[in-house]
């Protein structure tokens, strides 16, 4: 039973949440051979629903102890090669699955009564792939990158608008006066601004500075400035992992807990899980497709 006790107050009875699922199902004759083919049906679907962000999944990754851990990342791209996100590759995910490359992803589209749990191993995207994402990014989120030393432990908030902010002064308030003159500032905690120094001298010395327009806002100060801003690279211990999948299942709800689930596999002894590098060793996509039905 729940109960509204006040305005602010909800006692909920956890044990009496329950839902019929009843829209929809997933019947062999309506599943296609390629699981791919399967998915763009489906994420095609949930944008059509207008879902909260449905490129939102759960991505769970394992230790060197064997420990798991899941956390919530935005699927950026997919193909039959796999399905891309993006992020710090020291944060514990990525130090995760450079020593353990199985992972598996989960999607819940509740409006749509579907899951679809995704498993295999990742591979970097190439640096091409990472740079042409990053270039696409909004500007604060660029910035971001650089400021945020994600998964360690720091001492406040502070610090990220410390080093947000110094990252404003030296790219925002002093554009003419950028790189190389610019010298090193004092990072608090991490060092990542100083590399993107580091690494903006590099190309600086190889390449014109280019203009973007960006469409996020850090402040309002970043916003009137931020027109003129050049381009910033992207930090080396920042880009993104393909999962190349070995299965992947769709599940939908149905009546009296008897949903559907159709689970395609390919098992595949010649893939490189234990060398994380460049993705173009995957061989798994020449592995064909077994679908089978299992029990809900
Ligand atoms: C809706 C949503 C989307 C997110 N997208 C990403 C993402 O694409 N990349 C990322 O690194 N973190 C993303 N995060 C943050 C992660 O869930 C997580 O807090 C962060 O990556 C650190 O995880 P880790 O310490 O296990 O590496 C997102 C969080 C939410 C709630």
């Amino acid at each position: 039973m729940v109960e509204r006790e006040s305005t602010q107050t909800v006692v909920v009875n956890i044990a009496e949440l329950r839902k019929e699922y009843q829209q929809m199902g997933l019947l062999e004759s309506d599943a296609p051979d390629d699981p791919f083919v399967l998915f763009d049906h489906w994420f095609k679907q949930a944008i059509a629903a207008k879902l909260n962000e449905p490129n939102a999944m759960t991505l769970a990754t394992v230790n060197e102890r064997g420990y798991p851990s899941a956390r919530i990342v935005l699927l950026k791209h997919f193909d039959d090669s796999g399905f891309c996100f993006f992020t710090n590759y020291n944060s514990r995910k990525s130090q995760d699955l450079l020593v353990n490359p199985h992972a598996a992803l989960v999607f819940f589209w509740g409006e749509l009564e579907r899951q679809i749990r995704i498993e295999g191993f990742v591979v970097k995207t190439s640096p091409q792939e990472s740079d042409s994402y990053f270039r696409s990014r909004p500007f604060g989120s660029q910035l971001g990158a650089w400021a945020s030393p994600q998964s360690e432990v720091i001492k406040s908030r502070q610090i990220l608008e410390e080093n947000i902010e110094q990252l404003q002064q030296k790219y925002l308030m002093s554009p003419q006066e950028l790189l190389p003159q610019v010298p090193s500032i004092e990072i608090k905690k991490t060092s990542h601004i100083s590399e993107m120094i580091t690494e903006e001298k590099r190309s600086a010395a190889k390449s014109p500075l280019t203009q973007i327009s960006h469409s996020e806002t850090l402040s309002s100060q970043t916003s009137t400035l931020q027109t003129s801003f050049p381009q910033i690279s992207r930090p080396p211990h920042w880009g993104g992992f393909r999962l190349a999948p070995t299965l992947i299942e769709f599940w939908q709800g149905r009546p009296n807990r008897l949903h559907d689930r159709l689970v395609y596999q390919r098992i595949d002894n010649s893939h490189p899980a234990h060398q994380l590098g460049d993705d173009s060793t995957t061989t798994v996509t020449a592995v064909p497709w077994i679908r089978k039905r299992l029990a809900p």
